[in-house]
């Protein structure tokens, strides 16, 4: 008995451990597919995202290069959404996943190089590209300075030969996105493509931020 409680207290520590690490906050966490509304020009990212639950949990420990997903498309389709669908569907079976936004990723790495702590960088990195699953939501919206054209192309290049399941989110397509990575963009693309070309998804919607 007493073994019994030990093992669910341990479970749940460690559940609470990945649901804070996750990043995923607030109304992050109670979005549903059912809620999702489709029409003609949403569908194929719909069914897509369908598609992807049911195959990331077996490709995540396969060996598979592209085992992550992307999401391209205007503002307000919902990209954001599904992609918190999948990472909480992700954390209920126990994933160490990690859902940042661009924004929030470069303000942490850039904190992270400049304090006094200069290891404070790699200790983050290091972390980022260990993840089982990292999600980044609205990669190419910052200014592309080279600084952060290097820190994409650091990060990604070390997810893709750790062979780690990543996910991205855009309102660019590719040759955009990749203009906007810069000097490193088309060898960061292409490891983006690699990663994500079985569930690579794109779609053009109203903005449902505005029309509902
Ligand atoms: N098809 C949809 N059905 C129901 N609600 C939706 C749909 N698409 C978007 N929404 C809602 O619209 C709002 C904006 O969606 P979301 O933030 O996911 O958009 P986005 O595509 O990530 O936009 P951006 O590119 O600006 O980041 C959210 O409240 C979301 O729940
Ligand atoms: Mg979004």
């Amino acid at each position: 008995m007493s073994i019994y409680s030990d093992c669910t207290c341990k479970a749940k520590k460690s559940a609470t451990r990945k649901l804070k690490s996750s990043g995923l906050r607030g109304n992050q966490l109670n979005y549903k597919l059912e809620d999702y509304k489709t029409n003609d020009s949403n569908r194929n990212m719909f069914e897509g995202v369908g598609r992807y639950l049911k195959a990331w949990p077996e490709l995540i420990n396969s060996d598979s290069e592209s085992k992550g997903f992307c999401l391209i498309g205007n503002p307000g389709i919902g990209k954001t959404m599904l992609s918190c669908i999948i990472a909480s569907d992700m954390l209920a079976k126990g994933v160490q996943v990690v859902f940042v936004s661009s924004a929030d990723l470069l303000a942490e790495l850039r904190q992270a190089q400049f304090s006094k702590d200069r290891e404070g960088i790699e200790e983050k990195i290091d972390t980022l590209g260990k993840a089982q699953a990292l999600i980044i939501d609205d990669i190419g919206k910052e200014k592309p300075t080279e600084w952060v054209q290097a820190m994409y192309y650091r990060l990604i290049d070390l997810r893709y030969r750790n062979n780690l399941l990543t996910g991205f989110n855009s309102n660019y397509y590719p040759k955009e996105l990749a203009q906007r990575l810069g000097d490193f963009g088309d060898a960061t693309m292409s490891r983006i493509l690699g990663l994500t070309r079985e569930h690579f998804l794109c779609s053009t919607d109203f903005d449902h931020r505005i029309e509902g």
